[in-house]
């Protein structure tokens, strides 16, 4: 028999072949022991002397050929059914997508009115979220007899020496007032805490963003400057904005800042309780006190501040109608931002 028709038919054979099941078949058919190598090597004794070495030398490279070859498509055979069967995947269905995770409603919001305070030069800074009693109260001229000392309106967590859960971000104030000389422009986001009991528009923990600058010669006229940017780059250019007096103990004059509503448009509606205008920040010029309980020099030195709920922007800006939605972290309200 020609050896090399034998290994030209084998290799067209195991060319074509799909299965692991037909590669076996094949196996046996060539090697096995009634195959067609063994039926070679029994037809060496009957050869003549002289040609017995040389057939038995061919032989035995066919064989080690077609073992390794076989060997080859084994491994090619099985590496293929574990893509196209192995786990019940069939390689022409189209892929599982991957979904992408995204940032949190309230963290996009933070990071959209962090950038627009930062072109215009402001930094971030981060105070910690429990605090000592003077940070947080005293050291912003409030008052011991002011009602958001009392227990129900602040976390106390500590008697001696007195620490609580920030109330607002005001007290980041002070940190970075004494930890810098002016000029400064910062803002400062982060959490804060009430025992609120929860409802649709209360939350027992919740967001602020402060802001304050202080540097000599700051007027309230660059507050409004400040503010209307900010409002602007929220919620649109055409927004109105403007300031109604108020009174905060940190701040002196003091102001609630609104809005022109954004659902009506200022004629009045449910979301505006009819007034035309929403809330959105209280701010102020630092009071004196304020300056002098960090060092400053408030002869020289002028400031302003002012603090804002994030969820309130968020749920303005978003049509979002009930504060809980934040917290409980249902996919199906996360995704759709
Ligand atoms: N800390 C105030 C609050 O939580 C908000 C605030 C008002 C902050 C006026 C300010 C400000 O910096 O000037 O209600």
């Amino acid at each position: 028999m020609d050896i090399e028709a034998i290994q030209i038919t084998f290799e067209s054979e195991i060319q074509n072949l799909k299965s692991a099941e037909e590669l076996e078949g094949l196996r046996i058919k060539y090697l096995g022991r009634k195959g067609i190598i063994a039926h070679l090597t029994s037809q060496i004794p009957s050869l003549p002397q002289s040609e017995r070495a040389g057939f038995g030398k061919r032989v035995n490279s066919l064989k080690d050929k077609i073992t390794a070859l076989i060997e080859e498509k084994q491994r090619n055979l099985s590496l293929n059914q574990g893509i196209s069967q192995g786990a019940g995947a069939d390689i022409g269905m189209p892929g599982i997508a991957q979904e992408l995770g995204r940032l949190h409603l309230l963290t996009q919001v933070i990071d959209e009115i962090c950038d627009i305070f930062q072109r215009m030069g402001f930094s971030v800074v981060v105070g910690p979220e429990i605090e000592t009693e003077y940070n947080n109260f005293t050291g912003l001229n409030i008052p011991l007899e002011h009602p958001s000392r009392e227990a129900f309106d602040t976390f106390y967590i500590q008697d001696y020496p007195k620490l609580l859960l920030r109330s607002h971000t005001s007290p980041v104030q002070i940190r970075a007032m004494k930890a810098q000389k002016p000029p400064l422009a910062i803002i400062a986001p982060g959490r804060v805490y009430r025992p609120d009991a929860v409802d649709a528009s209360h939350s027992f923990m919740f967001h602020q963003i402060e802001g304050f600058m202080v540097d000599q010669d700051i007027k309230f006229s660059d507050l409004k400057g400040v503010l209307e940017v900010f409002a602007k780059g929220v919620f649109g250019e055409d927004i109105k904005m403007r300031f109604r007096p108020h009174f905060f103990p940190f701040t002196e004059p003091s102001a609630e800042v609104d809005i022109s509503c954004i659902i009506c448009n200022g004629k009045g509606c449910s979301v505006c309780g009819r007034k035309g205008w929403l809330e959105i920040l209280g701010a102020g010029m630092i009071h004196p006190k304020v300056l002098k309980n960090v060092g400053y020099d408030f002869k020289k030195y002028s400031g302003f501040a002012f603090g804002m709920g994030v969820e309130r922007i968020a749920m303005l800006k978003y049509g979002i109608n009930d504060i809980r939605l934040f917290f409980e972290n249902d996919l199906r309200f996360l995704k759709q931002f």
